[in-house]
C-alpha cells in the first residue's frame, strides 16, 4: 500500500475534488485505489448532503457494512470545536489507527495490493486544529511514510499562502513531495500565472524547507490531466 495524504492551504481549496478523482484515475489503471476522510466535521443527518467521504469514495465502491468515518462531526465548525461539543476528543493516534486498521482489512480483500492508493483527506487547512494539542500537520507527520500533497487554488494570494504553509509544515517537521494547484475558486488576474511564479520565484527560496519541490502540478477544470501527480506518486520511494 501507498499512502497519499492531502493537505490544504485552507477550507474549500478543492481537496475532495482532487482526491476523488485521483482515487478514480488510479483505479482506471486496474489498481486497488481508496479514499478515507478520517474527520470531518459538518456531517449531517440531511438525506441531500453528500459527504466528503462519500465524494472521495462512494458507498456503491466499498465493501458492504464499510464505516464512513472514524468521527463524524454534526457542527460545521473546526474538528477540535465539532468534537468538543459533542463530548469527544480526537487524536491523532486514534486516527492512525483506524487509517491503518481499514488499509489492513482493504489489503486483505484484493490480490495483489502492493501498489494500492490508499488516499486520506485531511479536515480543511493544514494547520486547523483536531484537538488542544494536534493539528491536520501532526496528522499528516503521522501518517507517513506517506506523499504529502498539498493543495491550494490557483488564485490571487496563493503564492503568500503556500510559501506560508510550507515554511510553517516545515517547522513542524512535515515534508511536502507535491504542490497542486485547484481551480476551486473563479479565475481572477492571477490565475494561470500562480504555477509559474511558484516554481520559479517561490520554491528556490524555499530550498531549505521543501528542497523537493521544483514543479506545481495543476488540476483544471475542463481537463484533468493527473498522470504527472500519478507517476510522482507511484515512483515516490
Ligand atoms: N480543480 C477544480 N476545478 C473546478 N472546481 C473545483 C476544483 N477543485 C475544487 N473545485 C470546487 O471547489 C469547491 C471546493 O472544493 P472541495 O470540496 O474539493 O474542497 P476541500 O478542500 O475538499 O474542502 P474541505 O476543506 O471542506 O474539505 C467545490 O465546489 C469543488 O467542486
Ligand atoms: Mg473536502
Amino acid at each position: 500500500v501507498r499512502r497519499l495524504v492531502l493537505l490544504g492551504t485552507g477550507t474549500g481549496v478543492g481537496k475532495t475534488h482532487l482526491g476523488s478523482l485521483l482515487v478514480r484515475a488510479w483505479g482506471e489503471r486496474g489498481q486497488a485505489a481508496w479514499g478515507l476522510k478520517p474527520i470531518e466535521s459538518g456531517v449531517s443527518e440531511r438525506a441531500d448532503e453528500v459527504t466528503d467521504a462519500e465524494r472521495l469514495w462512494p458507498a456503491a465502491q466499498r465493501p458492504p457494512g464499510w464505516p464512513s468515518h472514524q468521527r463524524a462531526l454534526r457542527d460545521p465548525v473546526s474538528p477540535h470545536l465539532a468534537a468538543r461539543r459533542e463530548g469527544v476528543e480526537l487524536s491523532v493516534d486514534a486516527t492512525v489507527g483506524w487509517v491503518m486498521e481499514a488499509e489492513a482489512k482493504l489489503v486483505a480483500l484484493h490480490d495483489n495490493a502492493t501498489q494500492a492508493m490508499s488516499l486520506v483527506e485531511t479536515a480543511g487547512g493544514a494547520f486547523t486544529p483536531l484537538s488542544a494539542t494536534a493539528t491536520c500537520a501532526d496528522l499528516a507527520r503521522a501518517l507517513g511514510p506517506a506523499f504529502v500533497v498539498l493543495v491550494a487554488p490557483d488564485a490571487l494570494g496563493v503564492l503568500h499562502d503556500v510559501s506560508a504553509t510550507l515554511l510553517a509544515l516545515h517547522a513542524v517537521g512535515c515534508s511536502v513531495d507535491a504542490v497542486v494547484l485547484s481551480e476551486s475558486r473563479p479565475d481572477d488576474a492571477s490565475t494561470g500565472t500562480n504555477s509559474g511564479e511558484l516554481e520559479e520565484n517561490v520554491f528556490p527560496r524555499l530550498r531549505a524547507a521543501a528542497p523537493s519541490l521544483s514543479r506545481v502540478f495543476r488540476v483544471s477544470r475542463t481537463s484533468p490531466d493527473l498522470n504527472p501527480l500519478l507517476d510522482a506518486w507511484a515512483t515516490f520511494p
